[in-house]
């Protein structure tokens, strides 16, 4: 439709947005004639006028001008019908690929080395790989960058307490309980460290010959690594995360470059000594009393940290990668931080004019009652035991309905359902917003769940499983009830909706859009009967109408990164 009305548009207004919308006084209206009008010279009466002719001469649409210069649009039962059919055969369903020749860089889930993955990490996880499946639907070719924190000061610590308690069982079973007894060894090393001045030391020199490359300390260390990666690549694969050790980005392997990139900072009068630290200042960039903070490029003590190894991080992906546009999906909390990188960057001329770095930066998951979301003992709530409840949760509710599945099968419906609602619950809030983690709610088979999208999906699959059909025969002749042209205006938004996704990077909006359909399609259902449709012809284009809907839930499911069971 807007394309339609982009080519009718008169020359001097070739090219802007005729600004169409779906309506409730029509099957859609545009606002171009007032918006455009002004600038043509024109009055907007005179202009929506002209519009009306032109779009009568030319398409196929019902135009009406009302008010001040409203066009309302209403499309024709036949044209809508073909619409259909086409989308059917289409199993992109009509999504063009505008994002085609771009280069999206998306860094995401970035977990620290020897520690498990917590709650914190869920958002990261799930909102980055939603929107790495939305730009590459849509044509980016998108490069997934997992920056790991493999690398600091802290892994001297571990590593020389490990070392001084060769009897700890962390090398024994599998890489998920090694992971948990790493993560308590780390507090465990901490307090050594902060209680015991000797230790401390001895730490502070395993730093040293870690960094200096000793092979036992480096061992362990890789040791640590392996342990970390495998544990992280199970929950990967359980979260149906598109991430792959390929995607790995270590903040080890720019550690060589950092001394020579330190040079050009220095050189190029961008990075200035203070107090014994090499900082780059900023005139806007002030702390909370107002001096200005720095972006730290090598600390006090000689040594490059996270805002150093984040710079040649930056620079990789421009230079490299050729990235176009770079995402950071990281917690709200770390907004100085990437604002400090970008700034310094764009200065050293490593983010040139046309390359768009941007930080996607989320709000945090809250426990019960809106309070830190900690356990009961006070402690950090492990990602993967999260996923544990959710599923059970989802076994609860399914003990609760009738359904024909058993055994293997059950299981695997119950493990798709819990990791969907948890995933659907955190990406169908806005991610600028904190939000409760609420297990029943999440599970609800009412109102805006993942749960009830995939019951909502499954229901429309089972529809076409009992008529039976091998494909479906769509008839353009055939009126639109009012409940079929709702559904079908409906269906045609997805790939504007999945546009705006990508262009706001807002997957919230996927959410609110398979809501409003799976709304619909349940109207529709209840209006307009397909199995017992009063005639052969009314029920191939309900049966069509029921397919295409299946698709685009399924499809837009999986750019959110649910999997759709076919039966629930
Ligand atoms: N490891 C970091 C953390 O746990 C997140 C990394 C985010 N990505 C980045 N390029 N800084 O906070």
């Amino acid at each position: 439709m807007t394309a339609a009305m982009a080519r009718v548009l008169p020359r001097e207004l070739a090219g802007r947005d005729p600004l169409v919308r779906p309506s409730e006084h029509a099957d859609f209206q545009s606002n171009a004639a007032m918006a455009l009008a002004g600038p043509a010279g024109l009055a907007s009466r005179e202009l929506a006028e002209r519009l009306r002719q032109l779009l009568a001469e030319e398409t196929a649409f019902t135009v009406s001008v009302a008010g001040p210069g409203f066009l309302n649009l209403t499309v024709p039962d036949a044209l809508l019908w073909g619409q259909v059919e086409q989308r059917l055969a289409d199993p992109r369903l009509g999504a063009g690929l505008p994002l085609a020749g771009s280069r999206v860089v998306v860094d995401y889930s970035g977990p620290n080395i020897a520690k498990e993955m917590h709650v914190g990490h869920l958002r990261s996880n799930v909102i980055g790989d939603a929107l790495a499946r939305s730009l590459s639907f849509l044509g980016a070719d998108v490069i997934r960058q997992n920056h790991l924190g493999d690398w600091g000061t802290q892994f001297g610590m571990l590593i020389q307490y490990l070392t001084e308690h060769p009897e700890h069982p962390w090398r024994d079973g599998a890489a998920g309980t090694r992971i948990s007894l790493l993560d308590a060894l780390y507090k465990t090393s901490r307090q050594a460290f902060e209680a015991d001045p000797e230790f401390a030391e001895r730490s502070r020199r395993r730093v040293v010959a870690l960094q200096g490359g000793d092979p036992a300390t480096v061992a362990v260390w890789q040791e640590l690594v392996e342990v970390s990666g495998e544990a992280f690549q199970q929950l990967y694969d359980r979260l149906g995360l598109l991430i792959t050790p390929q995607d790995t980005d270590s903040e080890s392997s720019y550690n060589e470059e950092l001394p020579g990139l330190a040079e050009e900072l220095i050189e190029a009068g961008i990075a200035v000594e203070s107090a014994g630290a090499l900082c780059v200042f900023f005139e806007d960039i002030l702390g909370p009393e107002g001096a200005p903070v720095p972006l730290i490029v090598r600390k006090q003590d000689g040594g490059f940290g996270y805002q150093a190894s984040d710079l040649a991080t930056l620079r990789h992906r421009v230079r490299d990668l050729g990235a176009d546009r770079i995402l950071y999906v990281v917690d709200a909390r770390q907004a100085l931080h990437f604002k400090m990188v970008f700034a310094a960057a764009r200065r050293a001329g490593w983010l040139p004019a046309g390359v768009e770095a941007k930080h996607v930066p989320f709000g945090t998951v809250m426990g019960p009652g809106g309070k830190p979301f900690k356990t009961r003992s006070g402690g950090t709530v492990r990602l993967a035991g999260l996923l544990d409840s959710a599923v059970d949760g989802v076994r609860a509710v399914m003990a609760e309905k009738s359904h024909e599945l058993s055994g293997a099968e059950l299981e695997r419906v119950a493990e798709a359902a819990g990791i969907g609602a948890v995933k659907y619950a955190d990406l169908s809030t806005s991610w600028a917003r904190n939000y409760v983690f609420d297990i029943d709610q999440m599970v609800s088979l009412n109102g805006d769940t993942g749960v009830y999208l995939l019951y909502a999906h499954a229901r429309v699959r089972s529809i076409l499983a009992k008529a039976g059909e091998a494909s479906v025969v769509v008839d353009r002749s055939l009126p639109l009830h009012p409940a079929e042209r709702a559904l079908v205006l409906l269906l045609d938004g997805f790939e504007g909706t999945v546009r705006e996704v990508a262009r706001e990077l807002e997957p919230h909006r996927l959410c609110g859009y398979l809501f409003a359909l799976a709304k619909a399609f349940t109207e529709f259902y209840g209006a307009c009967p397909v199995l017992k449709a009063p005639t052969p012809g009314l029920r191939g284009n309900r049966l069509a109408l029921c397919e295409l809907t299946a698709a685009t839930l399924a499809r837009g499911l999986d750019l959110l990164g649910l999997e759709a069971p076919e039966r629930i």
